[in-house]
């Protein structure tokens, strides 16, 4: 059976799918305005006002799962950890825990939901603030979070005065959401890829870097990146360094717990990864050409933990541990969930099924099992810093 649409249905749908008018709005932008760095193309193709990937009206589209889309357990068991937080803090009340970049707020949904009926006393103490940068999410996460009523509030950095969160910031999947500038090397020489518009389509185009920031990055690093061999390219997210400085300024005292895909800087910056990290995901499937769905696929890179960690402890975030997911999650309970499956006779069979499936991704040593867990932490004692903290002890 064939599906044939009216005409202009059919346009519609079109301008939806390829998102036509953003694609219009950033080539007359840069047909007005000269090149652009590819962090500028990137956060527009991101986060346009009504257009951007992330702030359209029908935003996540079915392009990617991520892991508290997958199963309840990831939000269970990262509750776990923080009411160890808030524990080792010395049960304050207020406790803030601050999500960064919530996305449909399934996450805060399940976190929420399972703090209420499990940790009461922390229930009563806690503070749950979203940053959320996207309006049309906003929209989506405080319709799906009005049940908790007051215990959820949508903040702007503005609003948060200085030193003055006790309790935790954490954030999944956000930092590679960040818009990077991408960067070659040429003849010895450090150089800045911008995207041009010309024969009707975006091209690439070497200039001078943007910021000698670009160069300082590798320098604060010791990469000699210069010495690769031209051709090579990468990305700088410089973005992740604001964020930095904004968490340690608003942070008094607590944790932040970053949860990404990343490597550390000598595997993100070996001279093999020649083409940079840089993916865009749609329904499913990646592939490396950001100009092809602008504005209907997400465009992410990978995160590079040692620059977090060492600009974090420069900014007075001490770095506390460093773990895979998996093994954070298995030391959290994982395993424990995986086995009571068998058990629960109650469950129907495709419902377990599904489930063990989704434990299962949820350990992935080559897909989100792999993804890396970072806590820095700030303004704690000696004793408190010294605490072992479950999501973070030694694989046994
Ligand atoms: C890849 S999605 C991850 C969503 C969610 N954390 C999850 O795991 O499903 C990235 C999220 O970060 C948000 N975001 C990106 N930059 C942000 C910023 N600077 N501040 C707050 N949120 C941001 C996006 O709008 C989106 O909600």
């Amino acid at each position: 059976m064939s599906l044939s649409l009216p005409q202009p249905l059919g346009l519609s749908l079109l301008h939806l799918q390829t998102n036509q008018p953003l694609r219009d709005l950033i080539a007359s932008r840069i047909r007005a305005q000269g090149p652009v760095t590819f962090a500028q193309f990137m956060e527009w193709a991101l986060y346009e006002p009504g257009l951007g990937y992330y702030e359209r009206d029908y935003p996540i589209g079915p392009d990617y799962l991520t892991a508290p889309q997958l199963a309840p357990d990831f939000a269970h068991l990262l509750a776990e950890q923080i009411c160890q937080f808030w524990q080792v803090l010395g049960s304050p009340s207020p406790f803030a825990v601050i999500e960064m970049g919530a996305g449909s707020g399934c996450l805060a949904e399940d976190w929420l939901a399972y703090v209420r009926s499990a940790y009461p006393a922390l229930w009563q103490a806690l503070e749950y603030g979203i940053l959320e940068r996207s309006a049309s999410l906003r929209r989506l996460q405080q319709e799906r979070l009005a049940g908790f009523g007051e215990k959820v509030r949508w903040l702007t950095w503005e609003e948060i005065p200085e030193e003055a969160v006790t309790g935790c910031f954490f954030s999944n999947e956000l930092v590679d959401a960040f818009p990077v500038h991408r960067v070659q090397v040429q003849g010895g020489s450090l150089r800045e890829i911008y995207v041009d518009w010309a024969e009707g389509r975006f091209q690439e185009v070497l200039g001078d870097p943007s910021t000698p920031a670009l160069e300082a990055y590798f320098a604060r690093l010791g990469i000699a990146i210069t010495t690769y061999p031209s051709g090579y390219q990468t990305e700088v997210n410089l973005k992740a360094l604001e964020w930095l400085q904004l968490l340690a300024r608003k942070l008094r005292r607590g944790y932040v717990l970053t949860i990404d895909y990343g490597y550390p800087a000598q595997r993100y910056y070996s001279p093999q990864r020649s083409q940079g990290t840089l993916l865009a995901y749609r329904r499913h499937g990646t592939s490396a050409d950001p100009y092809g769905w602008v504005g209907c696929q997400d465009l992410t890179a990978h995160v590079d933990f040692t620059t977090l960690e060492q600009v974090g402890e420069s900014l007075g975030l001490k770095r506390l541990g460093f773990t895979q997911q998996s093994c954070f999650l298995v030391n959290l309970g994982l395993a424990e969930r995986l086995a009571a499956l068998s058990q629960e006779g109650a469950e129907e069979v495709g419902q377990v099924l599904r489930r063990r499936f989704a434990l299962q991704a949820l350990l992935d040593p080559l897909g989100l099992g792999s993804f890396g867990v970072l806590l820095q932490a700030k303004g704690l004692s000696e004793a408190e810093s010294a605490q072992l903290l479950r999501g973070f002890a030694e694989p046994s």
